[in-house]
């Protein structure tokens, strides 16, 4: 018997049990197969496995090996038992002693996704470029660590899926996009070829906040509103070792805000104490006052804090066109701040941060960079209770701080050529089989792997075209006519 699938087909022998194309499992819970060459199964492929009693378990390879020169050797999981109503059960299998293996088609591989009423389908799968492959929204409830080297399409795909995340959910979400590649995310993709969908995305309420806009769509932090130990980050100033400034700091803050920010140095000067002249000049020092950033005494100007209590569907922080560079780090401390300050209201949000290692890096140790990584470590800690969803996306794993990653329960790896980075991923995220993760290396331009809740089963999987317009695209190189 022949078994095929659209596009793909492989040669089963007339009797299964018998030659060297067959599968095999004794455990009911993972399988061997050998396959001919031309088969092309590979790592990721899902397969359906018929056993001779005709019962049928949706299956994935996730190693394979060419032996004997022309025949395909390799091992998957099998993923459950297909039932005859046309459902997955993926808490029961069984083992076989010989099975026919084919690749599955779209409609057993969507029998993943459950009862899940909206996958977001976000392209398809290398394996069977037809299929369109998904995720689950409903596990966005959880931390997700996104990395792959510069170039390897991390912005573009992230896109892609927030796109369907706004399309499909009324999940809100918080944007650090530090090279303004989502500013234009209301502005539809026409040319994609779902103009309906990408309409109604640019459609959302989305904020695009950036420095020296006007209001209300100006990016704006009030001082008066961080911590005092924020405040004092900024200030790069220490409780103990810098005793009298801090306490200066104390008072100052009292009058603080009532005070537009080119008076407060003048304000404190005329006090006449030593400890208010130093911190008058570690105030001029710093260049704080001119930072473009702050709110001032007015309190008619929307904050950064007050957009996001609001719960836009998106708000888009274009933290690239600050002088200064301490000022995205106050943006991102007064948002989590405010944001754990009020966790337990627990109104979920997605807080989705691109170029990672600049708020969560292990190695930077300014005051301000100390307390944004802190926050970080404490909402991917103990935030997923409240609804505090965290969505890192880095070039540099190893410059996210370990205890950040350790809480990722979703993983998006696009092509990483580092060994030492993959090692570390593949440590972490051990639920990724290897030879998945192995094959990101080869990856091109828009392939990724996402393993993890959310998705049914790891998936190698070749990005869809984005929906809306992107912002930051590579500029090309100017040619002479
Ligand atoms: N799947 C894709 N389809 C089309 N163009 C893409 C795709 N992925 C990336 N690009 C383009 O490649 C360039 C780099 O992608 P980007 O997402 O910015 O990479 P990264 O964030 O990993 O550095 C961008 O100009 C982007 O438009
Ligand atoms: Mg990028």
């Amino acid at each position: 018997m022949n078994a095929m699938t659209k596009g793909r087909m492989m040669t089963v022998p007339e009797n299964p049990t018998v030659g060297e194309y067959r599968a095999v499992s004794l455990d009911g819970r993972r399988f061997q197969f050998t396959a001919a060459l031309e088969s092309a199964l590979e790592s990721g492929s899902f397969v359906i496995l018929r056993s001779e009693t005709e019962a049928v378990q949706l299956g994935q390879v996730d190693d394979v090996s060419i032996s004997h020169g022309d025949t395909l050797r390799g091992a998957g999981r099998i993923l459950g038992a297909v039932s005859e109503g046309g459902t997955l059960d993926s808490r029961h299998s069984f083992p076989f002693a010989a099975a026919e293996i084919e690749h599955a088609d779209a409609k057993t591989i969507e029998l993943m996704h459950g009862n899940t009423v909206n996958p977001l389908v976000i392209g398809s799968y290398l394996s069977s470029e037809h299929i369109p492959a998904c995720l689950l929204p409903n596990r966005f409830n959880r931390h997700t660590f996104w990395c792959g080297q510069s170039g390897s399409g991390k912005t573009y795909a992230l896109g892609v899926v927030l796109e369907q995340i706004l399309l499909h959910t009324s999940l809100p979400m918080v944007i650090f996009d530090p090279n303004a590649d989502f500013v234009r995310l209301r502005e539809p993709n026409l040319g994609g070829g779902q103009p309906a969908a990408s309409s109604s995305i640019a459609a959302r309420d989305i904020r695009i906040l950036r420095p020296g806009s006007a209001d209300p769509d100006s990016l704006r932090v009030r001082f008066t509103e961080l911590s005092l130990p924020s405040q004092a980050a900024v200030l790069r100033l220490h409780s103990l070792e810098d005793r009298a400034e801090y306490n200066e700091l104390v008072h100052l803050e009292q009058s603080l805000g009532t005070l537009a920010s080119e008076l407060i140095v003048p304000n404190l000067r005329e006090r006449e104490t030593t400890a208010a002249t130093a911190l008058a000049a570690r105030i001029e020092n710093l260049q704080v006052t001119d930072w473009e950033i702050w709110a001032g005494g007015a309190s008619n100007v929307i904050t950064v804090t007050d957009v996001i209590e609001s719960r836009p569907d998106a708000t888009v922080l274009d933290l690239g066109g600050f002088s200064y560079p301490d000022e995205s780090l106050v943006v991102a401390m007064a948002v989590l701040e405010d944001l754990w300050a009020k966790r337990e209201q627990r109104r979920p949000i997605l807080i989705v941060i691109d170029e990672a290692h600049n708020l969560c890096s292990s190695e930077q140790n300014s005051p301000l960079n100390v307390a944004v990584r802190e926050r970080i470590i404490q909402i991917a800690a103990e935030g997923r209770k409240f609804g505090l969803w965290l969505l890192l996306s880095t070039q540099r794993p190893s410059r996210v701080h370990p205890s950040i990653i350790s809480q990722c329960d979703n993983l998006a790896l696009m092509k990483m050529t580092s060994p030492a980075d993959l090692d570390e991923l593949a440590t972490i995220f051990g639920f990724v089989p290897a030879a998945m993760l192995a094959r990101s290396p080869s990856f091109r331009q828009g392939e990724a792997l996402f393993a993890g809740g959310f998705v049914p089963a790891p998936a190698l999987v070749s990005m869809g075209a984005r929906l809306t317009q992107e912002g930051g695209a590579d500029v090309s190189v100017p040619m002479r006519s």
